[in-house]
């Protein structure tokens, strides 16, 4: 067989006035004025309600309630392990291309009927405005599908030689067990696509989306009912981290942990596997996308208008909160003076309000926690005589959890926003002397803990050359002469190592390589 082949899904323009747009800003105007909503835990065919209910709401409106989702206990964990492992044999033992053909109908769903409500839920749910919503949870979403897709045929295709007188095979078989998926706020794409890529090589899921994205995961279930993912196959639950942690962590038949969140957070999760490696029947593939502290780099002979807009867009879209986003900056004092006017103005110039209005660039962040941490990184850079704010600062949560757009210039090359991350719109910048590109190289490099994404930008080809070289384990994802961010799925394999992740690159074939346990067969004539 071969499928169809993939090509990225084209972003839609959402012109203010045109149709594509109303009928965007009407779906969330309908979302968001209907009655209060109740989601359930998706546990094999069942959709189960508890009596514990939690409440959801705009991180840019928190007093609106746009209704609930079901909260449950251990006996829920249990029952979603039994649903997918009584799935399993069935699902394990459909053809390849049965599977596909249901995640390419999802992609073909979320291109057309789903998209606006797709779109329309990641808008209330993240606070994202609509460009930013439309290259997550419409053109990313598709792209994983249909590119996964094609990669993993080209996986099956693959094959030993054979001699005369024997035939050698290779099969590639779904894990023995289930898989865990955990998943984060920040994009609805990789929350489904942690539960799709295992799910489409014929493993079965358990997945725990993050609390604060249930209204827009719900909608990722019902595409995957819609295009036909069979019952058990992938199940939804709500519950507290650790007791989920306590059941599927010492149940034998995990087979996977599939990922994307925080550093912490996965070395837990990856000491309770250690802790239980004995009672597995399979060692469980762990897999995982975990913090950064992502870099800009530039060198003295780089543009300072280029430099302003990779920073201002790479650090700021989407409040900062993409796993890529730039937090960190090294600029030479040749260009500084015209990279901070240049960058102070189109910072100064950002909207910030409701994803509503397409004239906002800034939408709010993603809850109070996360709100009280980056507020309180701004509260000590103001304390300290090293650092300047040279924009932004403030920061206010009486109706929404907006945070401006800061940046930090600091003198110390070992400040303390340099090297944690944030995960929010704060950006510092180190400005060193313009002879000293390859001693900064070296700083930057061991200045943090992560190596998910960075940036070289220089019009100096000998330049680029040493910062490929100097940083070559500093990134899993490195641009010359671009923003950090925006990797696009068939284009730019995503992941980085160190503290990052595992580094199995979402959206590519060595991601769902980890999803199969091959068996060899060899027959003689
Ligand atoms: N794929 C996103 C980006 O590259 C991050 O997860 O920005």
């Amino acid at each position: 067989f071969t499928v169809p082949k993939a090509i990225n899904e084209p972003v839609k323009a959402y012109v203010p006035g045109s149709a594509e747009h109303t009928a965007l800003i009407s779906e969330y105007k309908k979302l968001l004025n209907q009655d209060p909503i109740e989601i359930p835990m998706y546990i094999g065919s069942e959709l189960v309600k508890t009596n514990n209910k939690k409440p959801m709401s705009p991180p840019h409106d928190h007093k609106k309630v746009l209704g609930h989702f079901n909260y449950g206990d251990a006996s829920h964990v249990n029952k979603a392990i039994e649903a997918a492992l009584n799935a399993r044999d069935q699902w394990a033992n459909l053809p390849w291309e049965q599977r596909a053909a249901i995640f390419l109908k999802a992609a073909d769903l979320l291109a057309g009927p789903f998209r606006n409500r797709m779109n329309a839920a990641t808008m209330l749910a993240q606070s994202k405005n609509v460009m930013q919503a439309e290259i997550d949870a419409a053109c990313e979403l598709i792209d994983f599908f249909r590119f996964n897709v094609q990669y993993l045929t080209q996986i099956y295709k693959e094959q030993p030689e054979s001699l005369p007188g024997m035939w050698n095979r290779l099969e590639y078989r779904p894990l023995e067990g289930f898989v865990f998926a955990v998943t984060p706020f920040n994009f609805t794409s990789i929350a489904a696509n942690l539960c799709a890529a295992p799910a489409m090589m014929g493993n079965v899921i358990v997945w725990k989306p993050a609390e604060s994205q249930m209204y827009s995961a719900q909608v990722i279930m019902e595409v995957f009912r819609a295009a036909g993912v069979p019952d058990g196959v992938i199940n939804m639950i709500s519950v507290e981290g650790s007791v989920a942690g306590d059941v599927i962590f010492k149940n034998k038949h995990l087979a996977g942990l599939h990922f994307t969140g925080s550093t912490g957070v996965f070395r837990h999760l990856w000491k309770e596997i250690g802790n239980n490696i004995e009672n597995y029947r399979t060692y469980p593939r762990i897999v995982g996308e975990t913090g950064g502290k992502d870099f800009v780099m530039v060198h003295k002979s780089a543009n300072a208008a280029e430099v302003a807009t990779a920073l201002s867009r790479g650090a700021f879209e989407f409040q900062g909160q993409k796993c890529s986003a730039a937090s960190r900056a090294y600029v030479p004092s040749n260009i500084w003076g015209d990279v901070k006017d240049i960058l102070v103005n189109q910072v100064k110039s950002f909207k910030m309000g409701s994803p509503e209005d397409s004239s906002n660039f800034m939408n709010a962040v993603i809850d109070e926690r996360a709100f009280d941490k980056i507020a309180g990184f701004i509260d000590y850079a103001k304390g300290q005589s090293d650092a300047e704010i040279i924009v932004g600062g403030s920061y206010d949560k009486s109706t929404g959890y907006f945070i401006d757009a800061t940046v930090i210039v600091t003198t110390n090359p070992k400040f303390r926003t340099l090297s944690e991350e944030i995960f929010g719109p704060v950006l510092t910048i180190y400005v060193y002397p313009e002879n000293q590109f390859e001693e900064t190289l070296k700083l930057l490099d061991e200045t943090s803990e992560y190596a998910l994404t960075g940036s070289i930008i220089s019009n100096d080809r000998y330049a680029i050359q040493v910062a490929t070289k100097a940083l070559e384990n500093s990134a899993g994802n490195f641009y010359i002469n671009d923003k950090p961010t925006g990797a696009v799925v068939g284009q730019q394999p995503f992941g980085g190592a160190r503290g990052s992740g595992t580094n199995d690159k979402a959206g590519a074939s060595m991601n769902l390589l980890r999803w199969v346990s091959a068996r060899t067969i060899k027959e003689t004539f």
